[in-house]
């Protein structure tokens, strides 16, 4: 993950919500972004994921551009978890099908689930802990339980590059070590990258390579562990 004197900035918003954001990140690593509300920590994961684009300076997504045409097929071999995407409870999609869903940008149009894929989706849903949640319709669930469900739906793709956004917030203490453990050993055996915004730091700075703090739009510190 590579970003080279970038500047972000939403249409209609003078100023920029990412100032002169400089940092290259090994391919194989989990970084951690913090900083205060506000202070550029979405932005900068979007602009990570080419969904934003900077208006100057650049960013290099796996090693492509994102300003480059080719960027789509890029995010294919990505996963994004929102902040703050909880269903609503008259969305009735089991959690299965939720976690599936992961699996779609890599298959044709109503091509049934595998054997493996099968597998794969149980072996995810036992590490967040959503095993026996697997048939409920994912509307009903709790905000943790929900956020538990996205990132293993995050995971059950075997992403190249993982970017997660909070997706703790509503998760108990406890568990948030324990998914950060997941993280990690998913990284280290995958070799891939990750990148979670925390503003609980505690549960993920044990598992993180590198820290990069944010404020008002810029870096304030990177700090290498
Ligand atoms: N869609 C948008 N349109 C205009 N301005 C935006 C938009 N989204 C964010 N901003 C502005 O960009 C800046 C950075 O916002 P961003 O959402 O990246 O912060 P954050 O660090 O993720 O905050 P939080 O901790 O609250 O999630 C803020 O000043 C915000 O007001
Ligand atoms: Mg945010």
């Amino acid at each position: 993950m590579k970003l080279t004197k970038v500047w972000v900035r939403y249409s209609g918003s003078g100023k920029p919500a990412i100032k002169d954001v400089t940092l290259t990140l090994p391919k194989r690593c989990v970084a951690l972004v913090t900083g205060p509300n506000g202070a550029g920590k979405t932005t900068l994961v979007e602009t990570c994921l080419g969904l934003l684009k900077p208006y100057r300076g650049m960013v290099e997504l796996l090693g492509v551009n994102t300003r480059s045409k080719s960027i789509a097929s890029v995010r294919k071999l990505c996963s994004y978890v929102p902040q703050d995407f909880m269903k609503p409870p008259h969305v009735t999609y089991s959690v299965k099908q939720v976690i599936a869903m992961g699996l779609t940008s890599a298959k044709a149009v109503f091509e049934p689930i595998t054997e493996s894929e099968e597998a794969r989706i149980a072996e995810v849903a036992e590490l967040l802990g959503v095993e026996d949640l697997l048939d409920k319709p994912i509307g009903k669930l709790s905000g943790g339980q929900q956020q538990r469900v996205f990132v293993a739906r995050a995971l059950v793709r075997n992403p190249q590059a993982l970017f997660l956004d909070e997706p703790f917030s509503s998760v108990d203490a406890d568990s948030r070590y324990r998914i950060a453990e997941v993280l990690r050993e998913y990284v280290d055996k995958a070799g891939a990258f990750a990148m979670v915004v925390s503003h609980d730091t505690r549960p993920v700075e044990p598992i993180s390579d590198v820290i990069v703090e944010l404020d008002n739009g810029v870096v304030k510190g990177v700090r290498e562990k």
